[in-house]
C-alpha cells in the first residue's frame, strides 16, 4: 500500500468484479443499440477503459472534462467545461461515465448540459457513490461501491494529480492534504 494511504478500501481484484458486473448490466439494458460513453476526466479515464471492454455490444467513447475542485479536496459547486464532447449527442443512447459521485453537483450541471443536446436517452454509471452526501438530486442507474465519506484515491482519482496510477483505491491520510 501506498504510504500516504492509511487503508485500501477496493483491491484491484474487487475493482476488476465490480465493473464486470456493471459492464453485464449495460450489456442486457441496451442489447442491439450502440452506446455513447461520455467520460469525465481525468478521474473516469481508468474506469472508462475498464468498463467499455467488459461491455458486449457497440460502443463509441469520447471525453469532457470539467473542474469544480482546482486542487483542493472539496467541490466549489462552481462547475467549468474545460473540454467539450467531439461526438454529438443528438438522437444518441449516452452514458455519463464518472469516478465519484460526491456532492452530485458537477454531475447535475453535466447531465443538464447534455440533455439540452437531445440524446434519446442518458444514465450515470459511477464507480463510486459517497453516501448521504448527494446535495443534488442526481438518478445514477448503475453504481459500483457506496464508499464511506472519505478522502479517496487511486484508480484514476488523485489528489493534487498524483494516485491516479494506483491499481487499487484506498484513503487519504488527512495530513496529507491539510
Ligand atoms: P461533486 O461535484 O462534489 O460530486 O464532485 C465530483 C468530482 O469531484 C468527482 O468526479 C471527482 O473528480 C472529485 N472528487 C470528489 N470526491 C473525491 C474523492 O474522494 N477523491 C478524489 N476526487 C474526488
Ligand atoms: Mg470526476
Amino acid at each position: 500500500m501506498h504510504q500516504d494511504l492509511s487503508e485500501v478500501l477496493y483491491s484491484a481484484e474487487d475493482i476488476a468484479s465490480c465493473v464486470q458486473r456493471l459492464g453485464a448490466e449495460i450489456s442486457a439494458d441496451y442489447r442491439g443499440e450502440k452506446i455513447l460513453l461520455v467520460t469525465v476526466l481525468k478521474g473516469a479515464f481508468i474506469f472508462m477503459a475498464d468498463l467499455a471492454r467488459c461491455i458486449d455490444g457497440d460502443v463509441e467513447v469520447d471525453f469532457m472534462a470539467v473542474s469544480s475542485y482546482g486542487a483542493e479536496a472539496k467541490s466549489s459547486g462552481i462547475v467549468r467545461i474545460i473540454k467539450d464532447l467531439e461526438a454529438p449527442v443528438e438522437g444518441r443512447h449516452i452514458i455519463i461515465v464518472e469516478d465519484i459521485l460526491d456532492s452530485g453537483l458537477t454531475l447535475k450541471y453535466l447531465t443538464r448540459n447534455l440533455k439540452s443536446r437531445g440524446p434519446l436517452s442518458i444514465e450515470v454509471a459511477t464507480l463510486l457513490l459517497k453516501e448521504g452526501k448527494q446535495q443534488a438530486d442526481i438518478s445514477c442507474k448503475y453504481v459500483g461501491f457506496k464508499c464511506p465519506d472519505e478522502f479517496v484515491v487511486g484508480y484514476g482519482l488523485d489528489y493534487a494529480e498524483t494516485y491516479r496510477n494506483l491499481p487499487y483505491i484506498g484513503v487519504l491520510k488527512p495530513e496529507v492534504y491539510s
